[in-house]
């Protein structure tokens, strides 16, 4: 977990993040999901390179890693807090709340040949 500047103000806070000091990457692309169904669930992949940070803009969500070896589960609900995913690390997204925000910023452009989306294939990568 990353914790961001915040900058409290009576008109509100401030949350900001800048490649390399607060994350482990340059920010090559910020993507967003929202309007998530009840139930729906996202991610269900790794990627070989793509590093990412993943924040609760609004309401929250949680995030599970498993890195082959060990598995974890992190809630997230505060627009200051990030999950940093390293590369090579399958991950899956549930349990959004009504009107959640999941703002990822990623450390390259979209490259659908990074993704690994066979469970199988990603363990016999990680712990072959
Ligand atoms: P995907 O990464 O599988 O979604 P998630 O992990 O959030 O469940 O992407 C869903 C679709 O969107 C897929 O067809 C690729 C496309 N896409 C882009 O074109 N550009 C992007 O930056 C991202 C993240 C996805």
């Amino acid at each position: 977990m990353v914790e961001l500047p915040l900058i409290p103000d009576q008109r509100g806070n401030l949350t900001f993040v800048e490649g390399v000091n607060h994350v482990p990457f340059e920010i090559k692309r910020a993507y967003w999901i929202y309007d998530v169904p009840g139930g729906a669930h996202r991610g269900g992949h790794a990627y070989h390179q793509l590093e990412e940070l993943v924040i609760a803009l609004s309401g929250s969500f949680e995030v599970s890693v498993d890195d082959g070896v060990q598995r974890s589960s992190f809630t997230l609900n505060r627009g200051y807090v990030g999950l940093y995913i390293p590369a090579t690390t399958w991950r899956t997204l549930t349990h959004f709340s009504t009107n959640a925000v999941c703002l990822c910023l990623a450390s390259a452009p979209y490259d659908e040949s990074d993704y690994i989306r066979s469970y199988p294939e990603f363990l016999e990568l990680v712990a072959p």
